[in-house]
């Protein structure tokens, strides 16, 4: 008898029982089971629709000077299966509700040999999954180092990827489309046109990773909420399709500090057969953390134009001398330092832009090369470049900002920290009380350059703990951030709205240093967008960039019309006209839609979509109702057929339609369209 029973409940936790667990997203299309292998591993799997999505995959931490890591030998100890429903509504965004809707999984893992206790978390939305992995507090795991996540994702097959490669510094390439298993074939070469050679690996690339399947889904696998752990790249072993996390390191070659209780940013997979589901999905945000910020009043969406195209495409430059290495900051008296001639920052110069704004109606200007220290950056990796209060003789502060007052403009800061990051960190609450002084309430930051303290990578732990920190005390002074790069965005501009915008991906800037692919538009929404809002900075007419600078033979891979389309593709509640005022003023007609285009939205509405080619969206304007449409195409042409059903039945719209000329072509007329009602 008492053999009986035993066997019964072995059956039981063997099938079905505590070692084996199912939860199903709110709509039922999504499946993700969860069990623990032999060797006490756990493990995942993911379907959708019945696909299978993320094949049986396993999860799991190596720790660094311990005998013991967190991979196996686990017992499930307890499960909880609890819903969620809630709505909120964000600061700015693409829709003015966002329904938080997912079955959620937690599972208590005890690693008995050690006595040391995991939960992983699963949330299943009807968009996808997010899991994270949590250290509750306890006697055996306080501090730990990490060595690697070895948290992974099957792939059913060798689907397409829209991807760049793995690199701990920079996220500014150009995307490649390629099947998975042609990743290590074509690494080096996505690579050669950059910088950083650190931790290369030839089938490791970066998340947002968009896919789609031979069979017509659409997967994307990010990270949301990265506070205070290493930013995660993917790595690929392309002989069993399997991707596996790959965690930044720090200069020690560490990846990770945890002291418990903690938990590690979640890990996500979103799927559908509808491309536009992805870029509507708002899962990232979900995951993250509801607003910290009490008072929100201050932080508002901004259209600006700024003193930085002309010094990007090099008509002038960001220093006021070339006089180093006889200046030094803190030392010289830069009244009396060699003014170059060509500096953009000027008194003068900046007040035309202020003139140009406030004309057409733009909220703000930014200017950078304002501060002294850049005569002395460029080539040099040092500790004290800048200081972030002492402008350049020629550039009077007091004056500008009493300017801009007297004509309703607002002015945007400038902080390259020239990777910096110590003495940024020393000077930032002088910077930025320096700011509020002199009337500016946002900053757009910088870290080009290798990292220092030497050694240090653009997505450690520490540094991401630095980007963190920087929104967080920006935030204490009412200041918006609009920082470059710095690690890629997972949605936490929902905890702290101030984070206005983010570069963190390649700019409209790389249209000036060679050029972009024609299609790169049609990407990044699918991928660098889905953590938060990019600072693209659209808005080109001159493509021909020798006509600004005779020192640049670059050309943009672009049309007007298109340039236009952006205001309403790329969502981002910070919107730059990056052209020189001259150039607006040679299209008037067309800059008309630039003037007119809202930046912040009620309501979204993806027409239609497909990564690497199109992306049609339209949005409806949260202050005036009105609708905006922006279709961007890669280089295949196509017809494309808008349905207009999501407008107000029985209503009349009248519709102002910005378009490429018949004869437009990107690359020989780029500078024809037409306007019509
Ligand atoms: C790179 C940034 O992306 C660009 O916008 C800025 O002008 C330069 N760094 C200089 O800080
Ligand atoms: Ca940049």
């Amino acid at each position: 008898m008492k053999k009986l029973l035993f066997l019964a409940l072995l059956t039981l936790s063997v099938f079905g029982g505590a070692s084996a667990q199912q939860l199903k997203s709110p709509d039922g299309k999504f499946l993700m089971n969860f069990s623990i292998q032999a060797d006490g591993s756990p493990q995942y799997q993911l379907t959708y629709k019945g696909k299978l999505i993320i094949k049986p995959s396993k999860l799991g931490l190596e720790l660094k000077d311990d005998a013991k890591s967190l991979l196996n030998d686990f017992v499930i100890a307890d499960t909880k299966s609890s819903s969620f429903d809630e709505s909120w509504k964000p600061v700015w965004g693409e829709v003015s509700t966002i329904r938080n809707h997912y079955n959620e999984l937690a599972v208590t893992l005890d690693q008995k040999e050690t006595n040391r206790r995991i939960v992983i978390r699963f949330r299943l939305y009807n968009e996808g999954l997010g899991f994270r992995y949590e250290f509750p507090t306890q006697k055996n795991l306080v501090y730990f180092t990490i060595k690697e996540e070895h948290s992974q994702f099957a792939m059913a097959g060798d689907h397409t990827a829209f991807w760049i490669v793995g690199d701990y510094d920079t996220q500014e390439y150009d995307y490649t489309t390629s099947k998975l298993s042609e990743i290590r074939g074509l690494s080096t070469k996505a690579r050669t046109a950059n910088v950083s050679q650190k931790g290369f690996s030839p089938t490791g690339v970066q998340t947002s990773l968009m896919m789609k399947t031979a069979d017509g889904l659409y997967i994307n696998l990010h990270e949301a909420a990265l506070i205070n752990y290493p930013c995660m790249h993917l790595n690929l072993d392309d002989k069993n399709m399997v991707f596996e996390s790959w965690l930044t390191p720090d200069a020690q070659g560490n990846k990770g500090y945890v002291q418990a209780p903690d938990h590690t940013p979640w890990r996500t997979i979103m799927a559908s057969d509808d491309a536009r589901e992805i870029l509507a999905s708002k899962m990232i945000y979900n995951l993250n953390d509801p607003c910290k910020i009490e008072d929100t009043s201050w932080i508002k969406p901004v259209k600006y134009v700024g003193v930085w195209w002309e010094m990007i495409t090099g008509k002038s430059s960001w220093s006021y001398t070339d006089d180093f290495p006889s200046i030094k900051i803190g030392q010289t008296d830069y009244s009396k330092a060699k003014p170059n001639g060509t500096h953009g920052a000027t008194t003068a110069n900046v007040k035309k832009y202020i003139d140009f704004a406030a004309e057409n109606g733009f909220d703000a200007v930014l200017v950078e090369g304002w501060n002294i220290g850049w005569e002395d950056w460029f080539g040099h990796s040092k500790d004290f470049v800048f200081d972030f209060v002492t402008p350049y003789p020629d550039f009077n502060m007091k004056e500008i900002q009493a300017y801009a007052k007297s004509k309703g403009v607002k002015m945007i800061m400038h902080h390259e920290t020239s990777g910096s990051v110590r003495n940024y960190e020393r000077h930032l609450d002088t910077a930025y009380k320096y700011m509020k002084l002199n009337g500016y309430d946002a900053v757009k930051s910088g870290y080009v350059g290798d990292i220092l303290p030497r050694g240090e990578n653009h997505y450690s732990q520490w540094i991401v703990n630095h980007y963190q920190y920087a929104v967080e005390k920006a935030a204490e002074y009412k200041i918006m951030v609009n920082a470059h790069e710095a690690v890629r965005p997972t949605g936490i501009a929902r905890t702290y709205p101030n984070l206005i915008g983010n570069e963190s991906a390649r700019g409209t800037e790389y249209q000036a240093f060679g050029g972009s692919k024609p299609n790169h538009v049609t990407i990044l929404p699918f991928t660098r967008l889905q953590g938060g809002p990019m600072d693209y900075t659209p808005g080109i007419f001159e493509m021909d960039l020798s006509k600004i600078s005779s020192s640049n033979h670059s050309y943009v891979n672009s049309t007007i019309a298109n340039q236009l389309a952006l205001y309403v593709t790329m969502y981002s509640p910070l919107q730059m006209a990056a052209d020189l005022p001259e150039n607006y003023r040679r299209f008037m007609d067309a800059f008309q839609f630039i003037k007119d285009v809202a930046v912040d939205w009620s309501d979204s509405k993806y027409v239609e979509a497909e990564p690497g080619q199109y992306i049609t969206v339209a949005r409806k304007a949260k202050k005036t109702g009105q609708w905006f449409l922006g279709s961007v195409n890669g280089e295949i042409a196509r017809t494309s057929k808008i349905d207009l059903s999501f407008l107000e039945q029985g209503k009349k719209y009248i519709a102002t339609i910005y378009a490429d000329g018949k004869d437009a072509d990107y690359k020989t007329n780029p500078q024809s369209y037409t306007i019509r009602n």
